[in-house]
């Protein structure tokens, strides 16, 4: 499993609901074996992908919620919506790589800089293709919440125009979030509370949790594209600024007002600076406490809503999973630090 950018306990943590999480094997195997093609490329690339690592965090999610709803031991549905949701996920990096002209992903080489656009841009369609052939056995509900999820993520993606095109405040950041990131988190947790058969009130209330939780882990990437090394984060820092990407940390920036910030009003000049002047500017400051405490607030609201879910299910709950749920929480706000 990959580095990532938090502290050793919390990594220790979510190491160990990793590795303690039953079905996450099932989950890659299956992966896996959707990753076929008698066209060579179209095997390489996505495994080339896989094999990175990755945090896995939306099939952990899917599964880890499923137990807390007394899903257990994960049932083949459970199973294929997490290896389907982890597939659309892989679909979006290799795709937001190419949009972002980013080179590094994963620790490593991104497949785009390895492979070219035009050989990344087709696995990323061909693993869209391979996460909709197990998604079309599953409950005509499930097949809905995957289409809406995948059609909101995509917004997400185009809705994204740079501020130097279209001049994006705090509102706009959080919908883009809400649209390319929190989409996939709460289909894990929605499809999650379905299969476990929680009743309608408490799949409202994961639903709501994924969606919070979506937000506050797309800020601490936002937060980490400023604050960590290229070494923990395993991306490029500072893409977001290069790009002039309207992340929660750029708009925030600039609503702060100060001179340096305007600069993400004009298209990347070559020959600047300008990112690592921001960089030094950023680190630290208000802007990033700001963004923190935002996220911070999102993960309450996921808290409050599985406390919601857990009055409201039809279902025992599993405290185990529970607990494990509350960590993952912690997880994703903690680790900017
Ligand atoms: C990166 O997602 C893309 C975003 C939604 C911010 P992850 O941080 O989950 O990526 P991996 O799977 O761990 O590499
Ligand atoms: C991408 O958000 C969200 C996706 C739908 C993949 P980012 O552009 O911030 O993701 P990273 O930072 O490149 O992983
Ligand atoms: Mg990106
Ligand atoms: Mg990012």
């Amino acid at each position: 499993m990959e580095k990532s950018s938090s502290t050793p306990s919390l990594r220790r943590k979510l190491k160990s609901a990793i590795q303690k999480t039953e079905g996450l094997a099932e989950v890659e195997e299956l992966i896996r074996a959707k990753l076929t093609s008698s066209a060579g490329l179209l095997s390489e690339i996505p495994l080339y992908l896989f094999n990175l690592g990755g945090k896995r965090i939306r099939p952990l999610l899917t599964l880890i919620t499923a137990k807390a709803f007394n899903l257990h031991p994960p049932s083949p549905e459970v199973i294929k919506v997490s290896a389907g949701i982890e597939l659309i996920h892989m679909a979006t990096l290799l795709h937001d790589d190419i949009i972002d002209h980013s080179s590094l992903r994963r620790h490593q080489e991104s497949p785009l800089a390895k492979y070219g656009m035009v050989d990344t841009l087709l696995s990323g369609d061909f693993l869209l293709i391979r996460a909709f052939g197990i998604c079309a056995h599953l409950d005509p509900y499930i097949i809905d919440l995957t289409e809406r999820a995948c059609v909101e993520l995509t917004e997400g993606e185009i809705l994204e125009t740079p501020l130097f095109e279209y001049q994006h405040d705090l509102e706009s950041a959080l919908n883009i979030a809400v649209h390319k990131t929190a989409s996939l988190f709460k289909l894990a947790t929605q499809c999650a509370a379905y299969l476990a058969g929680t009743g309608s009130d408490a799949i409202v209330s994961l639903a709501e949790l994924g969606l919070n939780l979506g937000i506050a882990f797309q800020i601490l990437d936002d937060i980490l594209d400023v604050t960590a090394s290229q070494e923990a984060l395993g991306k490029s820092p500072g893409t977001d600024l290069l790009e002039r990407k309207p992340s929660i940390v750029n708009v925030l920036w600039l609503q702060s007002g100060t001179q340096l910030s305007q600069t993400l009003f004009s298209p990347p000049c070559k020959n600047s600076n300008f990112v690592e002047k921001a960089l030094s500017e950023l680190r630290g400051s208000e802007v990033i406490k700001q963004a923190k405490s935002l996220a911070v607030s999102y993960a309450a609201k996921a808290k409050e809503n599985l406390q919601a879910a857990v009055q409201s299910s039809l279902t025992e709950t599993n405290q185990e999973a529970l607990g494990d749920l509350n960590e993952i929480i912690d997880f994703i706000v903690e680790r900017a630090q």
